[in-house]
């Protein structure tokens, strides 16, 4: 129950964050999509191009309850993680969710050269993050305990968490 989940949609600067409030508090920093990938032997992208997007949410599920077994982790979920209630229960029951918000400009700016992120890998990219921002933030708002905004540099919204967790 003392695990810290950082939540927030592709781009806010979970990972970044996750590492650098590991290294202040100790905590061991577990990167959920790079679970995924270490435990299927492929990329995210690749498992989305053999298995597709559902087979993708399984796997996320099941790194959802694995991590949930471990303690003092903090853990970046994905940006879809926690737009499941089944990976918001698992969660929410294993620490603190907490949430990164960005603005729609930021995100645009931040992913405009992104290839790694299927989702993303369409023409109009900024149309996408529109539409899934709108409907994924009230579903983390929900999810989350914690909010910090993270339209700032990584090390300020760590900074903030800290700050706000102890
Ligand atoms: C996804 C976000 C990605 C990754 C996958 C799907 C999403 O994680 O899990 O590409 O649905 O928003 P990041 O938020 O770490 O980019």
């Amino acid at each position: 129950m003392n695990n810290i989940i950082l939540c927030g949609f592709m781009g806010c600067g979970k990972s970044t964050i996750g590492r650098k409030l590991a290294a202040r508090t100790g905590m061991t920093f577990v990167d959920m999509d790079r679970y995924i990938e270490e435990k299927q032997g492929m990329t995210v992208s690749e498992i989305f191009e053999r298995y597709g997007e559902e087979r993708f949410r399984e796997l996320e599920t099941e790194a959802c309850r694995e991590l949930a077994e471990t303690s003092g982790t903090i853990i970046a979920a994905g940006g879809g993680t926690l737009t499941f209630q089944r990976n918001i229960d698992i969660l929410k029951s294993t620490g603190r969710i907490i949430l990164v918000e960005v603005s729609y400009e930021n995100l645009c700016e931040r992913l405009k050269y992104d290839k790694k992120r299927p989702l993303l890998q369409v023409e109009d990219r900024n149309a996408v993050i529109r539409e899934l921002l709108d409907k994924r933030l009230p579903v983390y708002r929900a999810a989350a305990s914690v909010y910090v905004d993270g339209n700032f540099s990584s090390s300020r919204v760590a900074e903030n968490i800290i700050r706000i967790l102890l």
